[in-house]
């Protein structure tokens, strides 16, 4: 009781105070916080971070906790938390609050993405000029000295001494053209060196052009593109099989079968691909990306290009030293590019891991009236590349159900596979019907959930995909004479 007495004094005096005038109100204006929050923000610093709800929700509760707490304020919030929160965010109602302080951060990039859509263009013009001179048609075939050397484009003195050190090898150090074993030739030595640059650059900092003109008529049938690997050229890097002493015929990491290539020959029939001893190991790795307009401000959709350059030179050939299209393998019939759009190639896979391209900024929050208010900061745009995050593939969800309830997300979340970012895509309405028909006409896999798990699996569906586009045809591979010359 007495404890009670005293809480109601308070609030009284409380009142008087925080109103700052002689008249004490019953009701509280609950448009205004009870504390002062201009130092959070005037301090507020999200340089380099990414902005979220989650993270401006933390702050603004770390603040109120203090002032809730300190003794000298004496001041009590009446509304508490909640009411900071939906005053600061100028809503009425908690759950609303805590959604628009995401929205404030989406604004701030979206506002950032729009300006940079605009301004920031860049070129291939770096890797393709001298002294490098690239050749990217030579390079997307899957052809010329980046594809068909072997050898390393990067190491460290530590993954010598790892294995053995002074005892094993004569060479020990970053330069891969002086190792004892398949030493680099300087061409491919320095096409890494222009590779990590272009990453360093232009690749992260300004939306590219199409590299060739493949990819300059715009993959519109699926916007999807793919590449498909069938060697590994650099050991150390924990992918793939090269070894320091034994990188002939390597494979690249084992993440999806051929189920069949259509091949325009005499007999104009497809060859298929059951079981995987014949193709081996072979790893695809793709992209795809809406249909809005540049200005829109779709960051994965501005950066196909970037991402393409990531995923086929930084990320596998550089990084991971993953080389040459599957069909540059005598066994494998037909004659297709190591990446190109989904839609034009001639190899019928089950499935594709996947990257996507997200925009980042940095940002200033501040408080105008009283309400929180989150900006980009020019100049500070940059990309970010990582493993696309999809939706496992649901036929009973459909776009129109996933606009009138957006929280309603399909089961399982499917990161890294490219057919569940088609698919959430399609869910999201950035791609229509024609493009996902298009695209699993090639990537077979597309609603077969299972072909994420294991080659057993793929065959499955492979071998189900053949028969019902080609029913009178066996699924038995065909024998491919490979004459040496
Ligand atoms: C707060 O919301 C009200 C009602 O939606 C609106 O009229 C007012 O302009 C907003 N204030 C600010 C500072 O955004
Ligand atoms: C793709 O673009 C070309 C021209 O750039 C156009 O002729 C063609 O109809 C488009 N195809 C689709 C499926 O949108
Ligand atoms: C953005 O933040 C990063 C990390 O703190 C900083 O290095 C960079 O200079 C900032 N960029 C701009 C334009 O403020
Ligand atoms: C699917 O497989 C890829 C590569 O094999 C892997 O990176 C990814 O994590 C898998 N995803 C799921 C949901 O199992
Ligand atoms: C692949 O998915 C389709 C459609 O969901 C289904 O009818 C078929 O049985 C699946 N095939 C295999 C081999 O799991």
């Amino acid at each position: 009781m007495m404890f009670r007495i005293a809480a109601v004094t308070t609030f009284l005096v409380l009142a008087v105070v925080s109103t700052s005038s002689i008249v004490v109100e019953a009701k509280v204006d609950r448009s205004i916080t009870c504390y002062d929050y201009s130092d959070v923000f005037n301090n507020f610093n999200l340089k380099g971070i990414e902005c979220t709800g989650r993270k401006l929700l933390f702050r603004i509760k770390n603040h109120f906790r203090l002032q809730n707490k300190n003794p000298d304020t004496k001041v009590k919030c009446r509304g508490g938390l909640d009411r900071e929160l939906m005053a600061l965010t100028n809503t009425t109602k908690n759950s609303d609050a805590k959604r628009q302080l995401q929205f404030l951060c989406d604004d701030a990039l979206l506002d950032a993405s729009v300006e940079a859509a605009m301004s920031l263009k860049s070129t291939w013009g770096s890797l393709e000029s001298e002294p490098h001179s690239i050749n990217l048609e030579e390079f997307f075939e899957g052809k010329g000295y980046l594809n068909k050397e072997t050898g390393n484009f990067q190491q460290d003195a530590n993954d010598f001494l790892k294995r053995g050190g002074h005892e094993r090898f004569n060479y020990i150090g970053d330069d891969p053209r002086e190792n004892d074993h398949y030493s680099t030739s300087e061409a491919s030595y320095h096409g890494g060196e222009a590779i990590l640059q272009f990453y360093t650059n232009e690749a992260r900092s300004a939306f590219l052009d199409a590299p060739t003109a493949g990819f300059q008529k715009g993959c519109n049938a699926t916007n999807a593109a793919v590449c498909c690997w069938q060697r590994d050229r650099q050991y150390f890097d924990k992918n793939g099989n090269c070894a320091r002493q034994d990188c002939a015929k390597s494979n690249p990491g084992d993440n999806t079968d051929v189920c069949w290539t259509e091949v325009v020959d005499d007999t104009d029939s497809p060859y298929p691909y059951p079981g995987g001893v014949t193709e081996q190991d072979l790893h695809c790795h793709g992209m795809a990306w809406s249909t809005l307009e540049d200005t829109s401000g779709d960051v994965n959709a501005n950066a196909r290009w970037n991402n393409l350059f990531f995923v086929s030179m930084y990320d596998h050939l550089y990084t991971r030293g993953y080389a040459e299209s599957i069909t540059d393998d005598p066994l494998i019939a037909g004659e297709q590019a190591m990446c190109g759009c989904v839609e034009d190639m001639s190899a019928v896979i089950a499935r594709a891991d996947c990257t996507e391209a997200v925009g980042r900024t940095n940002y200033t929050a501040s408080l105008d009236d009283g309400k929180l208010v989150i900006e980009h900061v020019p100049g500070s745009f940059r990309m970010q590349f990582r493993a696309c995050e999809g939706f496992n593939y649901d036929d009973t969800i459909s776009p129109e159900q996933y606009d009138e309830d957006y929280d309603l997300s399909p089961d399982v979340r499917s990161d890294n596979d490219l057919s569940a970012f088609v698919f959430r895509q399609y869910l999201e309405g950035k791609i229509d019907k024609d493009h996902v028909s298009e695209y699993e006409k090639t990537i077979v896999g597309y609603r077969n959930t299972t072909v994420n798990d294991s080659d057993e699996e793929r065959n499955k569906v492979c071998e189900e995909k053949f028969n019902s586009k080609f029913p009178n045809t066996e699924y038995k591979e065909k024998v491919i004479v490979v004459t040496t010359v």
